[in-house]
Protein backbone atom coordinates (compact mmCIF):
# COMPACT_ATOMS: atom_id res chain seq x y z
CA UNK A 1 0.00 0.00 0.00
CA UNK A 2 1.44 3.32 -0.90
CA UNK A 3 1.78 5.84 2.07
CA UNK A 4 -1.45 8.08 2.20
CA UNK A 5 -0.94 11.69 2.21
CA UNK A 6 -3.02 13.94 4.35
CA UNK A 7 -5.99 15.95 2.24
CA UNK A 8 -7.32 19.34 2.06
CA UNK A 9 -10.52 19.99 0.20
CA UNK A 10 -9.97 23.08 -1.32
CA UNK A 11 -12.50 25.31 -2.64
CA UNK A 12 -10.30 28.19 -3.68
CA UNK A 13 -13.48 30.47 -5.10
CA UNK A 14 -12.13 33.47 -6.62
CA UNK A 15 -12.72 35.78 -3.47
CA UNK A 16 -12.08 33.35 -0.86
CA UNK A 17 -10.12 29.99 -0.25
CA UNK A 18 -11.90 27.57 1.74
CA UNK A 19 -10.06 25.06 3.21
CA UNK A 20 -11.76 21.84 4.78
CA UNK A 21 -9.27 19.09 6.73
CA UNK A 22 -10.00 16.20 9.41
CA UNK A 23 -7.76 16.72 12.19
CA UNK A 24 -8.01 13.57 15.04
CA UNK A 25 -11.36 13.18 13.27
CA UNK A 26 -12.72 16.53 13.85
CA UNK A 27 -13.81 18.22 10.20
CA UNK A 28 -12.03 21.68 10.34
CA UNK A 29 -12.22 24.42 8.19
CA UNK A 30 -10.60 28.22 7.44
CA UNK A 31 -11.51 30.54 4.93
CA UNK A 32 -8.41 32.96 3.78
CA UNK A 33 -9.41 35.76 1.83
CA UNK A 34 -7.70 36.67 -1.58
CA UNK A 35 -5.77 40.33 -1.20
CA UNK A 36 -2.39 40.07 -2.49
CA UNK A 37 -0.38 42.89 -4.45
CA UNK A 38 3.43 42.86 -5.96
CA UNK A 39 6.47 42.86 -3.96
CA UNK A 40 7.36 42.17 -0.30
CA UNK A 41 6.35 43.91 2.92
CA UNK A 42 9.07 45.14 5.49
CA UNK A 43 8.79 43.11 8.23
CA UNK A 44 10.38 45.95 10.30
CA UNK A 45 7.60 48.14 10.03
CA UNK A 46 5.21 45.47 11.44
CA UNK A 47 6.47 43.65 14.11
CA UNK A 48 4.82 41.50 15.72
CA UNK A 49 2.54 40.65 12.36
CA UNK A 50 2.86 37.91 10.26
CA UNK A 51 4.66 38.86 6.70
CA UNK A 52 4.30 36.45 4.10
CA UNK A 53 5.99 37.43 1.26
CA UNK A 54 5.99 35.03 -1.67
CA UNK A 55 8.24 34.10 -4.75
CA UNK A 56 6.87 32.61 -8.43
CA UNK A 57 9.57 32.42 -10.97
CA UNK A 58 11.01 36.12 -10.53
CA UNK A 59 7.75 37.73 -9.05
CA UNK A 60 7.88 39.33 -6.01
CA UNK A 61 3.97 38.87 -3.87
CA UNK A 62 2.81 39.39 -0.67
CA UNK A 63 -0.03 38.53 1.20
CA UNK A 64 -1.85 42.36 2.29
CA UNK A 65 -5.11 42.62 3.51
CA UNK A 66 -6.07 46.09 3.70
CA UNK A 67 -3.79 47.17 0.48
CA UNK A 68 -5.87 49.14 -2.46
CA UNK A 69 -3.70 47.99 -4.89
CA UNK A 70 -4.73 44.43 -4.06
CA UNK A 71 -4.65 42.49 -7.10
CA UNK A 72 -8.07 41.68 -8.70
CA UNK A 73 -9.00 37.78 -8.54
CA UNK A 74 -12.50 37.84 -9.51
CA UNK A 75 -11.71 37.17 -13.41
CA UNK A 76 -12.14 33.39 -14.54
CA UNK A 77 -8.52 33.22 -15.68
CA UNK A 78 -7.52 33.74 -12.24
CA UNK A 79 -8.28 29.81 -11.88
CA UNK A 80 -5.27 29.18 -14.15
CA UNK A 81 -2.77 31.88 -12.58
CA UNK A 82 -0.45 32.97 -10.42
CA UNK A 83 -2.63 34.35 -8.08
CA UNK A 84 -4.43 31.06 -7.61
CA UNK A 85 -1.37 29.14 -6.27
CA UNK A 86 -0.57 31.75 -4.23
CA UNK A 87 -3.67 31.82 -2.83
CA UNK A 88 -4.01 28.16 -2.22
CA UNK A 89 -0.79 28.12 -0.38
CA UNK A 90 -1.35 30.79 1.18
CA UNK A 91 -4.80 29.31 2.84
CA UNK A 92 -2.86 26.04 3.55
CA UNK A 93 -0.67 28.09 6.09
CA UNK A 94 -3.49 29.24 7.94
CA UNK A 95 -4.83 26.22 8.64
CA UNK A 96 -2.01 25.89 11.64
CA UNK A 97 -0.90 22.46 10.41
CA UNK A 98 2.80 21.46 9.63
CA UNK A 99 3.90 22.07 6.39
CA UNK A 100 4.56 18.50 4.72
CA UNK A 101 3.92 16.60 1.48
CA UNK A 102 -0.07 16.36 0.97
CA UNK A 103 -3.26 15.86 -1.52
CA UNK A 104 -5.48 18.47 -2.17
CA UNK A 105 -8.87 18.70 -4.28
CA UNK A 106 -9.58 21.43 -5.52
CA UNK A 107 -13.09 22.97 -7.46
CA UNK A 108 -13.33 24.30 -11.09
CA UNK A 109 -16.43 26.45 -11.72
CA UNK A 110 -19.29 24.03 -13.34
CA UNK A 111 -18.75 25.98 -16.69
CA UNK A 112 -14.99 25.79 -17.32
CA UNK A 113 -15.16 21.83 -15.30
CA UNK A 114 -17.91 20.89 -17.99
CA UNK A 115 -18.35 22.13 -21.73
CA UNK A 116 -21.39 23.78 -21.19
CA UNK A 117 -22.59 23.14 -24.50
CA UNK A 118 -22.42 18.91 -24.23
CA UNK A 119 -21.86 18.72 -20.60
CA UNK A 120 -19.00 16.48 -20.94
CA UNK A 121 -15.67 17.47 -18.77
CA UNK A 122 -13.42 19.41 -19.84
CA UNK A 123 -10.15 17.54 -19.15
CA UNK A 124 -7.64 20.33 -20.78
CA UNK A 125 -8.69 22.69 -18.33
CA UNK A 126 -9.00 20.29 -15.39
CA UNK A 127 -5.23 19.28 -16.31
CA UNK A 128 -4.17 23.40 -16.56
CA UNK A 129 -5.76 23.59 -13.41
CA UNK A 130 -3.95 20.61 -11.64
CA UNK A 131 -0.51 21.78 -13.62
CA UNK A 132 -1.10 25.54 -12.33
CA UNK A 133 -0.81 24.19 -8.38
CA UNK A 134 1.96 21.96 -8.88
CA UNK A 135 4.07 24.80 -9.87
CA UNK A 136 6.98 26.11 -7.55
CA UNK A 137 6.55 28.54 -5.14
CA UNK A 138 8.43 29.99 -2.29
CA UNK A 139 7.74 31.93 1.20
CA UNK A 140 10.42 33.56 2.03
CA UNK A 141 11.88 32.76 5.68
CA UNK A 142 9.33 30.04 5.75
CA UNK A 143 8.07 27.03 4.33
CA UNK A 144 4.93 25.87 2.29
CA UNK A 145 2.90 22.48 1.86
CA UNK A 146 4.41 20.70 -0.83
CA UNK A 147 1.28 19.94 -3.28
CA UNK A 148 2.09 16.23 -4.14
CA UNK A 149 -1.18 15.45 -5.65
CA UNK A 150 -4.30 17.69 -7.38
CA UNK A 151 -7.35 16.55 -8.02
CA UNK A 152 -10.15 18.92 -9.62
CA UNK A 153 -14.06 18.54 -8.72
CA UNK A 154 -16.47 21.41 -9.96
CA UNK A 155 -17.91 23.69 -7.86
CA UNK A 156 -21.58 23.44 -6.24
CA UNK A 157 -23.27 20.77 -6.60
CA UNK A 158 -21.62 18.23 -4.23
CA UNK A 159 -21.84 21.77 -1.16
CA UNK A 160 -25.84 19.90 -1.06
CA UNK A 161 -24.60 16.16 -0.57
CA UNK A 162 -25.55 15.57 3.35
CA UNK A 163 -28.87 17.73 2.89
CA UNK A 164 -29.64 15.43 -0.19
CA UNK A 165 -28.94 12.34 1.51
CA UNK A 166 -30.68 13.15 4.98
CA UNK A 167 -34.20 14.57 3.33
CA UNK A 168 -36.33 11.95 2.22
CA UNK A 169 -36.58 12.78 -1.22
CA UNK A 170 -37.34 10.05 -4.19
CA UNK A 171 -36.27 9.52 -7.76
CA UNK A 172 -38.11 12.67 -8.93
CA UNK A 173 -37.20 15.38 -6.54
CA UNK A 174 -35.69 17.76 -8.49
CA UNK A 175 -33.31 20.32 -5.75
CA UNK A 176 -31.72 23.32 -7.49
CA UNK A 177 -28.74 24.54 -5.74
CA UNK A 178 -27.90 27.98 -6.05
CA UNK A 179 -24.30 29.03 -5.47
CA UNK A 180 -24.02 32.60 -5.39
CA UNK A 181 -20.07 33.51 -5.19
CA UNK A 182 -17.73 36.20 -5.18
CA UNK A 183 -17.33 36.33 -9.18
CA UNK A 184 -20.09 33.26 -10.52
CA UNK A 185 -23.34 32.05 -9.77
CA UNK A 186 -23.47 28.72 -10.70
CA UNK A 187 -26.58 26.56 -10.44
CA UNK A 188 -27.14 23.09 -11.23
CA UNK A 189 -30.45 20.55 -11.06
CA UNK A 190 -29.46 17.33 -9.15
CA UNK A 191 -32.14 14.36 -9.74
CA UNK A 192 -32.90 12.39 -6.43
CA UNK A 193 -30.32 11.68 -4.29
CA UNK A 194 -27.96 12.71 -6.87
CA UNK A 195 -29.16 9.71 -9.30
CA UNK A 196 -28.50 12.09 -11.53
CA UNK A 197 -27.71 16.11 -12.55
CA UNK A 198 -29.90 17.35 -15.49
CA UNK A 199 -28.78 20.97 -15.89
CA UNK A 200 -26.22 22.70 -15.00
CA UNK A 201 -25.84 26.79 -15.55
CA UNK A 202 -22.69 29.19 -14.92
CA UNK A 203 -22.75 32.94 -15.18
CA UNK A 204 -19.53 35.01 -14.83
CA UNK A 205 -21.28 38.30 -14.47
CA UNK A 206 -23.33 37.92 -11.57
CA UNK A 207 -22.01 37.41 -7.97
CA UNK A 208 -21.40 39.23 -4.82
CA UNK A 209 -18.65 41.45 -6.38
CA UNK A 210 -21.15 43.12 -7.87
CA UNK A 211 -21.95 44.42 -4.31
CA UNK A 212 -18.19 44.69 -3.33
CA UNK A 213 -17.24 46.87 -6.68
CA UNK A 214 -20.15 49.38 -5.64
CA UNK A 215 -19.16 49.44 -2.30
CA UNK A 216 -15.41 50.59 -3.20
CA UNK A 217 -16.65 53.15 -5.23
CA UNK A 218 -18.66 54.71 -2.82
CA UNK A 219 -15.73 54.39 -0.11
CA UNK A 220 -13.97 55.78 -2.46
CA UNK A 221 -15.98 58.44 -2.71
CA UNK A 222 -15.65 58.98 1.03
CA UNK A 223 -12.60 59.51 1.04
CA UNK A 224 -12.15 55.44 2.34
CA UNK A 225 -10.41 53.59 -0.73
CA UNK A 226 -10.16 49.91 0.75
CA UNK A 227 -9.56 46.67 -0.56
CA UNK A 228 -12.27 44.09 -1.62
CA UNK A 229 -11.53 42.62 1.74
CA UNK A 230 -12.46 45.73 3.46
CA UNK A 231 -15.78 46.35 1.09
CA UNK A 232 -16.61 42.86 1.97
CA UNK A 233 -16.27 43.24 5.18
CA UNK A 234 -18.37 46.03 5.76
CA UNK A 235 -21.00 44.39 3.63
CA UNK A 236 -21.06 41.69 5.87
CA UNK A 237 -20.96 43.83 8.55
CA UNK A 238 -22.99 46.60 7.80
CA UNK A 239 -25.55 46.82 10.23
CA UNK A 240 -22.87 47.40 12.47
CA UNK A 241 -22.27 50.70 13.33
CA UNK A 242 -19.05 50.51 14.72
CA UNK A 243 -17.61 49.07 12.68
CA UNK A 244 -18.88 51.27 9.62
CA UNK A 245 -17.54 54.19 11.36
CA UNK A 246 -14.16 52.21 11.47
CA UNK A 247 -14.10 51.86 7.85
CA UNK A 248 -15.36 55.45 6.85
CA UNK A 249 -13.50 58.79 7.06
CA UNK A 250 -16.02 61.26 5.86
CA UNK A 251 -19.16 60.25 8.77
CA UNK A 252 -21.16 62.75 6.28
CA UNK A 253 -21.13 59.87 3.56
CA UNK A 254 -22.33 56.50 6.11
CA UNK A 255 -26.05 56.72 5.16
CA UNK A 256 -25.23 57.10 1.35
CA UNK A 257 -22.95 54.26 0.98
CA UNK A 258 -25.07 51.84 3.36
CA UNK A 259 -28.06 52.96 0.70
CA UNK A 260 -25.76 51.75 -2.25
CA UNK A 261 -25.13 49.01 -1.06
CA UNK A 262 -28.75 47.73 0.26
CA UNK A 263 -29.68 49.13 -3.28
CA UNK A 264 -26.75 46.40 -4.69
CA UNK A 265 -28.18 43.81 -3.05
CA UNK A 266 -31.53 43.82 -3.67
CA UNK A 267 -30.13 44.19 -7.43
CA UNK A 268 -28.15 41.21 -6.83
CA UNK A 269 -31.08 39.28 -5.49
CA UNK A 270 -33.38 39.78 -8.45
CA UNK A 271 -30.25 39.06 -10.91
CA UNK A 272 -30.39 35.97 -9.20
CA UNK A 273 -33.64 35.16 -9.11
CA UNK A 274 -34.36 35.57 -12.46
CA UNK A 275 -31.78 33.67 -13.42
CA UNK A 276 -33.10 30.91 -11.47
CA UNK A 277 -36.86 30.87 -12.78
CA UNK A 278 -35.15 31.14 -16.11
CA UNK A 279 -32.82 28.05 -15.54
CA UNK A 280 -35.81 26.36 -13.27
CA UNK A 281 -39.10 27.45 -12.98
CA UNK A 282 -40.76 24.20 -10.62
CA UNK A 283 -38.05 23.09 -8.71
CA UNK A 284 -39.28 20.54 -5.71
CA UNK A 285 -36.30 22.41 -3.17
CA UNK A 286 -33.92 24.94 -3.71
CA UNK A 287 -30.95 25.14 -2.29
CA UNK A 288 -28.46 28.15 -1.24
CA UNK A 289 -24.81 28.02 -0.78
CA UNK A 290 -22.21 30.48 -1.84
CA UNK A 291 -20.62 33.64 0.59
CA UNK A 292 -23.79 35.48 -0.98
CA UNK A 293 -26.07 32.83 -0.46
CA UNK A 294 -27.52 35.09 2.80
CA UNK A 295 -27.71 38.10 0.31
CA UNK A 296 -29.84 36.58 -1.97
CA UNK A 297 -31.98 34.56 0.64
CA UNK A 298 -35.39 37.43 0.42
CA UNK A 299 -35.38 36.95 -3.13
CA UNK A 300 -35.21 33.45 -4.02
CA UNK A 301 -37.99 32.79 -1.29
CA UNK A 302 -40.24 35.26 -3.00
CA UNK A 303 -39.34 34.01 -6.58
CA UNK A 304 -40.60 30.15 -5.53
CA UNK A 305 -43.17 31.40 -3.41
CA UNK A 306 -44.95 27.96 -3.10
CA UNK A 307 -41.57 25.73 -1.77
CA UNK A 308 -41.64 27.63 2.04
CA UNK A 309 -39.14 25.88 3.51
CA UNK A 310 -38.36 23.89 0.94
CA UNK A 311 -35.75 26.86 -0.16
CA UNK A 312 -32.93 26.24 2.80
CA UNK A 313 -29.92 28.11 3.07
CA UNK A 314 -26.96 25.96 4.10
CA UNK A 315 -25.25 26.30 7.29
CA UNK A 316 -22.36 28.36 6.95
CA UNK A 317 -22.94 28.55 3.38
CA UNK A 318 -19.56 29.90 2.37
CA UNK A 319 -17.80 26.77 3.22
CA UNK A 320 -20.60 24.15 2.30
CA UNK A 321 -18.66 22.78 -0.21
CA UNK A 322 -15.25 22.62 1.12
CA UNK A 323 -16.45 20.91 4.27
CA UNK A 324 -18.36 18.56 1.91
CA UNK A 325 -15.90 17.52 -0.33
CA UNK A 326 -14.10 17.33 2.60
CA UNK A 327 -16.37 14.06 4.16
CA UNK A 328 -16.57 12.89 0.72
CA UNK A 329 -12.69 12.37 0.51
CA UNK A 330 -12.17 11.27 4.18
CA UNK A 331 -11.09 7.63 4.03
CA UNK A 332 -13.56 6.53 6.76
CA UNK A 333 -16.51 8.36 5.24
CA UNK A 334 -15.86 7.23 1.30
CA UNK A 335 -17.53 4.08 1.33
CA UNK A 336 -21.07 5.40 2.71
CA UNK A 337 -21.22 8.25 0.40
CA UNK A 338 -19.17 7.15 -2.75
CA UNK A 339 -21.86 5.66 -4.70
CA UNK A 340 -24.80 8.51 -4.44
CA UNK A 341 -22.03 10.94 -5.39
CA UNK A 342 -22.11 11.42 -9.15
CA UNK A 343 -19.46 13.68 -10.03
CA UNK A 344 -18.63 12.85 -13.10
CA UNK A 345 -22.32 13.77 -14.64
CA UNK A 346 -22.36 14.57 -18.34
CA UNK A 347 -19.20 11.76 -18.94
CA UNK A 348 -21.73 9.10 -19.30
CA UNK A 349 -25.21 10.58 -19.36
N1 LIG B 1 -22.36 36.39 5.79
C1 LIG B 1 -22.10 37.04 4.67
N2 LIG B 1 -22.85 38.09 4.29
C2 LIG B 1 -22.60 38.75 3.16
N3 LIG B 1 -21.62 38.45 2.30
C3 LIG B 1 -20.83 37.43 2.63
C4 LIG B 1 -21.02 36.66 3.81
N4 LIG B 1 -20.08 35.70 3.87
C5 LIG B 1 -19.36 35.86 2.75
N5 LIG B 1 -19.79 36.91 2.01
C6 LIG B 1 -19.25 37.40 0.75
O1 LIG B 1 -19.34 36.37 -0.20
C7 LIG B 1 -18.27 36.50 -1.12
C8 LIG B 1 -17.47 35.26 -1.14
O2 LIG B 1 -18.28 34.15 -1.31
P1 LIG B 1 -17.59 32.80 -1.74
O3 LIG B 1 -16.48 32.49 -0.82
O4 LIG B 1 -18.66 31.81 -1.92
O5 LIG B 1 -17.03 33.26 -3.16
P2 LIG B 1 -15.91 32.60 -4.01
O6 LIG B 1 -16.04 31.13 -3.94
O7 LIG B 1 -14.60 33.20 -3.63
O8 LIG B 1 -16.29 33.13 -5.44
P3 LIG B 1 -16.64 32.32 -6.78
O9 LIG B 1 -17.37 31.10 -6.37
O10 LIG B 1 -17.47 33.26 -7.55
O11 LIG B 1 -15.32 32.08 -7.41
C9 LIG B 1 -17.40 37.63 -0.62
O12 LIG B 1 -17.73 38.78 -1.35
C10 LIG B 1 -17.78 37.71 0.82
O13 LIG B 1 -17.55 38.99 1.34
MG1 LIG C 1 -17.20 29.71 -4.98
Amino acid sequence: MTHALMKFAIDDGSTNVKVSWIENGTLKTVVSPNSFRKDWKSAALLRGQKVFNYTIGTTKYTYDATSDKALSTTHIEYQYDDLNLLSVHHALLQTGMTPCPIKIIVTLPITEYYNPDDCQRNDAKIEAKRQNLMREISLNKGELFQIAEVEVMPESLPAALSHLLNSNCNEFTKSLVIDCGGTTLDMGIIVGEFDDVSAIYGNNEIGVSMVTDAARKALAAADSDSSYLVANELIKRRHDMEFVRSVVNDESRIAQILERIEIKISELGDQVAYEAKKFAKNPNRVYLVGGGASLIEKAIREAYPTLGDKVMLIDNPQSALSREICLYHADDAAAEVAEPVMLEVGEDA
